[in-house]
C-alpha cells in the first residue's frame, strides 16, 4: 500500500456548525480543503485504526468525488473496513442505523441537508460517533482545533473503488464493502411499525403523497411505501435523487415543498401528505388541506406512542430543542413523562437517548425521531403518522390534531426567518438583545408581562457539559415566548430566526389562523429586536 504524505496548510473557518461543516461546493473543491478536514478528524479521533467506518451521503453534486477521497484517506489512516452505501448514498437516518447495527466505530455523512445542491450550491460533511449520532461538541471542537495546525494529510495512491457494485473490494490494506443503502433501514422500520396494518390501510383505498424532492428519500420511500406496503404507484413523487435536486430547495416546508402543498391543498387531495429533505432526516406532515406544525407532530406522536408496536411499552421520556413549542411538555405533564429542553441541534439528544432518558425527540425545524437511531428521521415520522391513522380508522389528520388540542390545549407557533443578512448587523442585533432582554423582567409590553428574559444555557444532565448562549428568550407571564437566535447552518451572510409561541387552552379559540393568533407577539418581537432598523428588512423571507 503506497501511502502519500501530502503537505498542506490550515484553512480558516473549518469549524463545524449546528450539523457538520457546510460550505459552498466551490469552497470544498479547493485543493486540499476536504482532505484537511477529514485528516483533522482522523488525527483527533482515538481508536479508528483497524476499526469499521460507515460512509454515504445524500447524492448531491460532489458526493461521489468526496466519497472516493475519504476512502483513500481512510485506507491511508489505517481504517480496517468501510461500509459504504451503493452509489455513495445513505440517508442520514440510514447512516445512523448502519453504524449502530454493524457496531461501527463511526461514520462520515456527506450532506448539506436541506441546502440547495449543484456546482453552485452547498456541500457538507459531518462525522457521527459509534452511537450513530452526530459527534458531540467535545469531538467537533477537537477536530476543529486540529484543522488550525494541520500541515500534512495521508492518502493512498489507488484507483477509484467501484461504488455501484454491491460486495467487498480492497483499497490498499482496507476492505470496502458496498452495501444496499435501503436494506438495513427498511428492516428496522419493519421492526418498529405494524406493516400489516399499513398494508391493510392502503388496501382500503387510503391515498398518500410523499414528496422526496429529488433527494435521498426517493429510493427509501419507494422501497418502503410503495414496494413493501403497497401504497399505490405514484404515491412517491420526485423520487429520483438528482445531484442538484432538480434545481429545487430540498427543505420540506410550506414554501419549498410547493408541489406537495398544491396537491394537499387542492381539489381531491389525498388523506396524507409528507415531504423529506436533502438527506432524509426532516419531515413535513400534511393532511387534506391541513398543515401539522413539527412541534404539534412531536406532541401528537408522544401522546399516541403506545399505539405503535415498537413503543407499546411506553416512552422513557421526551425531549425538544429549546425553540420548539411546549406542546410536548403538556403531553409529558399529563402522562407523567420526564421532559427535557436542549439547545438547537440533534447532537444534544444523543446523551439523553443513550442514557435511556428520552425515547421521542423533536425540533420545530421539521425534525422528529426516536431512539431507534441517533438522528432525526423523516420516513420514521411518516410511518409513525400512518401507523396512528391505521389505528384510528375514519379519522383524518386534522381530526387527530384537533382532538389533541382539545385535550391538551393549542400552542400557536411560528418561526420567522430573515435570511442573507449582513453578518455584522445580525451580530449587533443579538448583542443588543443580550444586553437588554434581562432588564425586561417584570415589564409590561403591549399587555404582555415579561416573566424572564435570558440567554439560554444548557447543562447536559448526563455528562455535565455546558453549552452557553444558545438563544435569547423572552418568556411572558402567560407562558408565551419569543426566542431569537442566529442560524448555525447557513453559508451566506447570517440568518436570524425568531420563534413565537402562545398557548391557548380554550378550544373555542383553536380555529384562528396562526399568524393572526400571534400578531401581537410578532409585533413585539420585531420591535424589541429593532429588526427593520438594524437589518433593513420589514418582513421575514420564510415563515414556517
Ligand atoms: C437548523 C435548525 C435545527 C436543526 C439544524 C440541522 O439549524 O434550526 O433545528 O437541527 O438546522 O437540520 P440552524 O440553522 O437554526 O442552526
Ligand atoms: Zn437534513
Amino acid at each position: 500500500m503506497n501511502v502519500n504524505e501530502v503537505s498542506t496548510r490550515p484553512f480558516e473557518g473549518q469549524k463545524p456548525g449546528t450539523s457538520g461543516l457546510r460550505k459552498k461546493v466551490a469552497v470544498f473543491r479547493q485543493p486540499h480543503y476536504l482532505e484537511n478536514f477529514v485528516q483533522a478528524w482522523f488525527d483527533s479521533l482515538d481508536g479508528h485504526a483497524g476499526a469499521t467506518l460507515v460512509l454515504g451521503g445524500d447524492g448531491r453534486f460532489y458526493n461521489r468525488t468526496a466519497a472516493q477521497t475519504i476512502l483513500r484517506m481512510a485506507a491511508a489512516n489505517g481504517v480496517g473496513r468501510v461500509l459504504v452505501g451503493q452509489g455513495a448514498l445513505l440517508s442520514t437516518p440510514a447512516a445512523s442505523c448502519v453504524i449502530r447495527k454493524h457496531r461501527a466505530f463511526g461514520g462520515f455523512v456527506l450532506s448539506a441537508s436541506h441546502n440547495p445542491g449543484g456546482p453552485d450550491g452547498d456541500f457538507g460533511i459531518k462525522y457521527n460517533i459509534g452511537n450513530g449520532g452526530p459527534a458531540p461538541e467535545k469531538y467537533t471542537q477537537a477536530a476543529f482545533d486540529r484543522t488550525t495546525t494541520l500541515d500534512r494529510y495521508l492518502i493512498v495512491d489507488e484507483p477509484d473503488v467501484d461504488l455501484d457494485r454491491l460486495g467487498e473490494t480492497r483499497l490498499g490494506d482496507m476492505t470496502v464493502e458496498v452495501v444496499d443503502p435501503v436494506a438495513d433501514y427498511a428492516e428496522l422500520m419493519e421492526a418498529l411499525f405494524d406493516f400489516e396494518a399499513l398494508r391493510k390501510l392502503f388496501r382500503s383505498g387510503f391515498r398518500i403523497c410523499f414528496d422526496a424532492m429529488h433527494a435521498i428519500t426517493g429510493p427509501y420511500a419507494q422501497a418502503i411505501l410503495e414496494d413493501r406496503l403497497g401504497a399505490p404507484a405514484g404515491s412517491v413523487i420526485n423520487g429520483v435523487p438528482l445531484e442538484d435536486f432538480g434545481g429545487g430547495h430540498p427543505d420540506p416546508n410550506l414554501k419549498h415543498a410547493h408541489e406537495l402543498v398544491e396537491i394537499m391543498f387542492g381539489d381531491d387531495a389525498p388523506a396524507f401528505g409528507a415531504a423529506s429533505d436533502g438527506d432524509g432526516d426532516r419531515n413535513m406532515v400534511l393532511g387534506d388541506r391541513f398543515f401539522v406544525t413539527p412541534s404539534d407532530s412531536l406532541a401528537v406522536l408522544a401522546a399516541n406512542a403506545t399505539l405503535i408496536p415498537g413503543y407499546r411499552k411506553g416512552l422513557n421520556g421526551v425531549a425538544r430543542s429549546m425553540p420548539t413549542s411546549g406542546a410536548v411538555d403538556r403531553v409529558a405533564g399529563e402522562l407523567g413523562l420526564p421532559c427535557f429542553e436542549t439547545p438547537t441541534g440533534w447532537k444534544f439528544f444523543g446523551n439523553l437517548m443513550d442514557a435511556g432518558k428520552a425515547t421521542f425527540c423533536g425540533e420545530e425545524s421539521f425534525g422528529t425521531s426516536s431512539d431507534h437511531v441517533r438522528e432525526k428521521d423523516g420516513l420514521w415520522a411518516v410511518l409513525a403518522w400512518l401507523n396512528l391513522l391505521a389505528e384510528r380508522p375514519g379519522q383524518s389528520v386534522a381530526d387527530l390534531v384537533r382532538a389533541h388540542w382539545q385535550r391538551f390545549g393549542r400552542n400557536y407557533y411560528s418561526r420567522h426567518d430573515y435570511e442573507g443578512l449582513d453578518s455584522d448587523a445580525a451580530n449587533d442585533l443579538m448583542a443588543h438583545l443580550r444586553a437588554t432582554v434581562p432588564g425586561l423582567e417584570g415589564m409590561n409590553l403591549d399587555g404582555y408581562k415579561v416573566r424572564t428574559g435570558d440567554d439560554f444555557a444548557y447543562t447536559d444532565p448526563v455528562d455535565g457539559s455546558e453549552s452557553l448562549s444558545q438563544g435569547v428568550r423572552v418568556i411572558f407571564e402567560d407562558g408565551s415566548r419569543i426566542v431569537y437566535r442566529l442560524s448555525g447552518t447557513g453559508t451566506e451572510g447570517a440568518t436570524l430566526r425568531v420563534y413565537i409561541e402562545r398557548f391557548e387552552p380554550n378550544a373555542s379559540k383553536h380555529g384562528i389562523e396562526t399568524q393572526d393568533a400571534l400578531a401581537d407577539l410578532i409585533a413585539i418581537a420585531r420591535g424589541l429586536a429593532e429588526i427593520e432598523r438594524r437589518t433593513g428588512r420589514a418582513d421575514p423571507t420564510v415563515i414556517t
